[in-house]
Parts: structure tokens; C-alpha cells; sequence
């Protein structure tokens, strides 16, 4: 459960759009969201119904059009592009559908990125992306490329990197999709301690209900809205009847 009740990401009356006259598409139609410190919040809902799109405004990756937008206490609406990067790079990770992994660099080096944006030097940085790489059980990989992975393996190595420099606030677009049944379990373990250390918090998009008993909270998504959100017995009851 949640250790504190310190708001840790808040969205109010958000609304984005893509493409203009026939093509438009509205992705959010005005979503109120709100996640805590110590949590783990699973965001659910179709295909298509906008929750990639919500993750990556929270992220700061993306403009949206109206609404309100605070992280970690620091609010996102006006604040320029450049200070917007920088606050993600330090306080932020990602775990992206697609990975997003660079082709060129190791694995090791792969993970060791973010450490090295936040000023830790080469050898450390190296270091504790051997032991995330382990921990994620890909300990004999470290000096393989992205590309001779299986999707699976990549999907680990994408969150060991995000791990790395034990961001505040943790972001995954479908962290299992690519993995068997144990795999997702020991990654959903280590995003759950993540989750629960003080200060820091964990949000995850999924269409796993095999994951949905790791949420201390799930909001559901339906054509651009949140349309539930759950915890406590509320919480129970979807995930008894869901799974
Ligand atoms: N870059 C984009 N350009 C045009 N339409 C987009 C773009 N990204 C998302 N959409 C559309 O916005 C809607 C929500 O997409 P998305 O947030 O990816 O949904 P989900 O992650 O729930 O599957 C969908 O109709 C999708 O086609
Ligand atoms: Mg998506």
C-alpha cells in the first residue's frame, strides 16, 4: 500500500489532438488524473483509447493543447522546452513500447546513459549497469548489442536503463508485454520495490491482468477519459473479476 499521501503527478482537464480537419483525431478529451508518492498506479483501457498519449504529456515528451499538468511538485504548463528536458533527465524514466534502446551502444552502455547525463563517470556508471543487468537476469549480455536480443531480453534491458539512476517517477508503456509469465513477474517485483521506496512513484500502462495485482491503484481509460478510478475494495473487485 501507499506509504504517504503527497501527490506525485496531477493532471487536470488535459486535452490533446492530433492531425486537423478530417484526419483529427482527440486523444484526451479532458483527463483528471492523479498518482501518490509510494505508489504503483496501473493505467488500463482499449487499445487506441489514449493512455500512450497521457503517459508522454505526464512524461513532457509531448505538447498537449489544454489542461494542467504538475510533477513532483513542479508544474509543467510554461515551462520551457530545455527546462523541461532537464527535469526529466533527472527525475524521470522511461520504459517505452518500442524500447527505444540505441543500436549502436552495448548493452551495458545502453543502461549506463542516464548515469552518465547525471554526471556519474564511466566506470561506476558501468558498473551498476552490470549489476542492473543481472538483477534484470541478463548478466551474460552486458556486452552484446540491442540487436541480438530476443524482444524479451531488450524489454529488460530497456528497464534496467530505467532503473539506473533511480528516478522519482517511473514510466512504462507496457513493461511485459514481450515477456513469459516468471520474467513478468520478477520485472513487475523490481518496479513494485521502486514503487514503494519514499518519494518515488511508479506509473504503468497496461493490458496485462496478470500485473494487475501488483497496483495499489488502477485508473481506466475509454476513448480519451478516465472513466474508473480504483483502490481499496473497489480495487479488489476489478482485479477478482478481471484476471
Ligand atoms: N502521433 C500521432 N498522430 C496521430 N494520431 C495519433 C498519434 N498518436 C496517437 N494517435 C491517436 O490517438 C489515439 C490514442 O492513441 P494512444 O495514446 O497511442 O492509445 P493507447 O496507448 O491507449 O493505445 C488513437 O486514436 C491514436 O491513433
Ligand atoms: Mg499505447
Amino acid at each position: 500500500m501507499s506509504s504517504s499521501n503527497s501527490i506525485a503527478v496531477q493532471v487536470r482537464g488535459v486535452t490533446k489532438s492530433f492531425g486537423i480537419g478530417d484526419s483529427r483525431t482527440v486523444a484526451l478529451k479532458g483527463v483528471d488524473f492523479s498518482t501518490r508518492e509510494g505508489e504503483l498506479h496501473l493505467v488500463v483501457g482499449p487499445s487506441g483509447c489514449g493512455k500512450t498519449t497521457l503517459l508522454s504529456v505526464v512524461a513532457g515528451t509531448l505538447d498537449w493543447d489544454a489542461g494542467e499538468i504538475e510533477v513532483l511538485g513542479t508544474r509543467l504548463n510554461g515551462m520551457t522546452k530545455g527546462a523541461v528536458t532537464a527535469f526529466r533527465g533527472k527525475h524521470v524514466g522511461f520504459i517505452f513500447q518500442q524500447f527505444n534502446l540505441i543500436p549502436t551502444l552495448t548493452c551495458i552502455e545502453n543502461v549506463s546513459v542516464p548515469l552518465l547525463l547525471n554526471g556519474h563517470h564511466r566506470g561506476e556508471a558501468e558498473r551498476r549497469a552490470a549489476e542492473l543487468l543481472t538483477t534484470v537476469g541478463l548478466a551474460e549480455k552486458g556486452r552484446k548489442r540491442p540487436t541480438e536480443l530476443s524482444g524479451g531480453q531488450q524489454q529488460r534491458v530497456a528497464i534496467a536503463r530505467a532503473l539506473s539512476h533511480e528516478p522519482r517517477l517511473l514510466i512504462c508503456d507496457e513493461p511485459t508485454s514481450a515477456l513469459d509469465s516468471a520474467t513478468g513477474h520478477q520485472i513487475m517485483e523490481l518496479l513494485a520495490t521502486a514503487a514503494r521506496k519514499p518519494g518515488r512513484c511508479v506509473i504503468i500502462v497496461t493490458h496485462d491482468p496478470r500485473i494487475y495485482g501488483y497496483a495499489d491503484r488502477i485508473t481506466v481509460m475509454e476513448d480519451g477519459r478516465v472513466t474508473q478510478v480504483l483502490e481499496g475494495d473497489a480495487l479488489r473487485h476489478y482485479i477478482e473479476t478481471h484476471q
